[in-house]
């Protein structure tokens, strides 16, 4: 026996497999035998006897994971923090545990009811003594953490675990003597490995492969220069040898049953306190507020989901459950988060969601002033598509030209301040950029039941969509599109050149000539192969009757580019009698704007043709406002250009044949969003057939 290093232990007299509280004791329910794990907790006990000073804790009926010492509590000098069993199955092994330290003298430390707390399961001294590393995912919970580095006074690390199999820390995770570490990485999220390799140089990092992980060879009992596991494969050991470690074997197979090995039944109750390092946690909580539908539309769980896939953990504070099918409920929820790293991704992820500081909370935003031209400070808030406020002294102040992926501005005028959306390159030095989360919220509109309902009929997620319900989609577009064109709307068009290959180019240039579309956006190919189509017949040089290739047909679309060029622009060219019909010819002739944005690909290009891109996303930002319906033709790259500049509230129809283009663009988490997964010069087509089919309400009503 060294050093005056003890342990607690507790015989196995009680133990068994009774339940299931981890994936381990699946199928193994009355399934272990006694006899053995007593052999196999003797084989442990002795061992640990030769290093060591071992305590015992009574056994107690009815309490069979009581073996399981590690769970009793966490102990640092002469305090312990007493576990709080997530499990009703072991909290009756807390007043065991609680009056054993109590009768060794230990100040005792528990925590509030309902915030669950697994001891030395969850939480590892670093070996040197620095820092505590605490578990978070499974069985304990991240608020936790501010305790235990108040109570220790000890710098607090959280990690969580991702892998329900390592659902315990020391599962997958062992600091040793020295400064090493031993651990299973892909138990841990990546900001938690991040912050492993960020604390342990990778010289002292001994990362071990899932044979040995399964065999919990992580849940070893680190003496000096001994350890001691279950199992170990020969790798692992030579790898340990060779940095100076000697592993010992025992079997406690009896014990894996129930999800535990030598770690877990064993409690260091002599850690040393290094009195010069002092407590820090840098696990951080706020309040926020999230209102509507929250059952209904799974907002609440759309919510939580966000929070634990970040990283973070949740409580919910209060519920209040609107009563009537119409009305709308709230909740205010304390979301926890490792670090303000976390937190902000959180909260900004939440913020889209719709979620709002409590109320009175926060009287401004934070603003850094931009010292770079087209450069935002680090920090700075990354806008949606759904309309914003931000607070500007105690006043909800809404921001203008809303739009995602920019920054957002304030400044101070005579009549208050005011707040837009400034993409990256249009910041100036002394523009006073929001960073942050700090007082933004966003605004979005509660669905209805009833509007969820056609949402679900017309939104064809990502599946791919069936003919009929194509057909249905259509008759809802149609009947809207005469909508807005009654009310004197506005309806933009993205295409791509797909609408003429397909047919589609007589049935777009019919909305025009309608009166359906108000502004036409596309690159140069559009109005190339639609030229091409108007004067030589073919597409791409297939004659677009007959289907077939025409001789040399391939250089017809660099005529047709050279003409146009000759006559100074498209407009020109219809002017000229040259350009008779087709798309851009309807557009010309009936003013529709269009514009035409280039790219490194493009022929010629057409001289209406905008080959300065930053020209042409403030060409596409002016002919988008004030649309109330996008359609969004089979052009993957000027959709998504579109889409990031439109605010929630206009109506997107994305048709492509591809569903991953479809999804990306209808996937904006907006109500307003409709997919349709086909054929765009089918789609065209039956969209004309119906426009045919409808009369206007209106006409109905001056008629009667
Ligand atoms: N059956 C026990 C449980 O699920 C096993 C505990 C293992 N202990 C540990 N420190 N990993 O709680």
């Amino acid at each position: 026996m060294t050093s005056g290093i003890r342990f607690l232990m507790c015989s196995p007299d009680h133990y068994d497999v009774d339940y299931v509280i981890n994936p381990w004791m699946e199928g193994n329910v009355h399934k272990s035998s006694r006899d053995r794990a007593v052999d196999q907790w003797q084989g442990l006990f002795h061992l640990l006897k030769d290093c060591a000073i071992v305590d015992l804790v009574n056994p107690q009926l009815g309490w069979p994971d009581m073996v399981f010492t590690a769970n009793a509590g966490l102990v640092l000098g002469k305090d312990v923090v007493l576990s709080r069993f997530y499990h009703k199955e072991r909290q009756g092994e807390e007043p065991h545990f609680k009056q054993w330290f109590a009768e060794q003298g230990y100040k005792v430390h528990e925590l509030p009811k309902e915030l669950p707390f697994e001891g030395a399961g969850d939480a590892l001294l670093d070996r040197e003594g620095r820092w505590l590393w605490a578990g978070y995912g499974f069985r304990s919970e991240l608020d936790s953490h501010p305790y235990l580095a108040k109570w220790l006074d000890i710098e607090v690390l959280s990690l969580r675990l991702m892998d329900e199999r390592f659902y315990h820390l020391d599962t997958c995770f062992c600091p040793l003597a020295n400064g090493y570490l031993l651990y299973y990485p892909p138990a841990f999220d990546s900001y938690s490995n991040r912050l492993i390799e960020l604390r342990v140089p990778e010289s002292k990092r001994i990362a071990i492969e899932e044979t040995d992980a399964v065999n919990f060879a992580c849940n070893a009992v680190n003496v000096d220069r001994t350890i001691i596991l279950n199992k170990a494969s020969d790798d692992m050991k030579q790898r340990l040898a060779a940095i100076g470690f000697a592993v010992i074997e025992t079997p406690l197979t009896e014990f894996l049953k129930a999800g535990g090995a030598a770690k877990c039944l064993t409690l260091r109750v002599t850690e040393p306190v290094r009195v010069e390092l002092h407590a820090s946690a840098t696990v951080e909580s706020r309040v926020v507020r999230i209102d509507g539908h929250l059952l209904d539309s799974g907002l609440i769980n759309q919510a939580l989901d966000l929070i634990v896939d970040g990283g973070g953990s949740f409580q919910v504070l209060n519920f209040n459950l609107g009563e009537q099918r119409q009305s709308t409920s709230s909740a205010e929820v304390k979301v926890t988060a490792p670090s303000h790293e976390v937190m902000e991704s959180i909260v900004s992820q939440l913020i889209a969601l719709g979620a709002v500081p409590p109320p009175q909370e926060v009287c401004d935003i934070n603003t850094e002033t931009v010292t770079l031209p087209g450069v935002a400070p680090d920090d700075f808030y990354v806008t949606t598509i759904y309309p914003t406020e931000v607070r500007v002294n105690c006043e909800w102040v809404k921001v203008q030209k809303q739009r995602m992926d920019a920054a957002i501005a304030v400044s101070d005028t005579a009549n208050g301040s005011t707040a837009e959306c400034k993409v990256l390159r249009d910041l100036q030095v002394g523009d006073r950029v929001i960073v942050g989360i700090e007082g933004i919220r966003t605004v979005r509109k509660a669905e209805s039941r009833e509007q969820r309902n056609t949402q679900e009929f017309s939104f064809m997620g990502a599946g791919v969509s069936s003919e009929r319900r194509v057909e249905l989609v259509v008759e809802q577009i149609a009947w809207e599109m005469r909508q807005i064109r009654d009310q004197g709307g506005k309806v933009v068009v993205t295409a791509g050149p797909v609408v003429i290959h397909t047919g589609g180019g007589e049935h777009l240039s019919r909305l025009i000539r309608e009166g359906y579309v108000q502004a036409l956006l596309g690159g140069n190919a559009i109005a190339v192969h639609d030229i091409e189509q108007a004067i030589m017949g073919t597409s791409l040089g297939i004659d677009m009757k007959r289907g077939v290739s025409v001789r040399g047909g391939h250089r017809h679309h660099l005529k047709v580019i050279n003409t146009i060029r000759r006559s100074g622009s498209i407009a020109a060219a219809v002017d000229q009698g040259i350009l008779t019909n087709g798309v851009l010819y309807e557009c010309v002739r009936n003013n529709v704007p269009f514009s035409l944005a280039g790219s490194i690909r493009d022929d010629g290009p057409l001289p209406d043709t905008q080959m300065d891109l930053i020209n042409a996303q403030a060409d596409y930002a002016r002919l988008i406002e004030g649309a109330d319906l996008i359609l969004m033709l089979s052009s993957m790259l000027h959709s998504i250009g579109v889409g990031n500049m439109t605010p929630a509230g206009v109506k997107m129809v994305c048709v492509d044949i591809n569903p991953a283009v479809v999804t990306k663009l209808s996937d904006r988490g907006s109500v307003e969003s409709v997919g349709v997964v086909t054929d765009v010069g089918l789609f065209l087509s039956l969209l004309v057939q119906q426009l045919e089919k409808l009369t206007s309400p209106y006409r109905i009503a001056q008629t009667v």
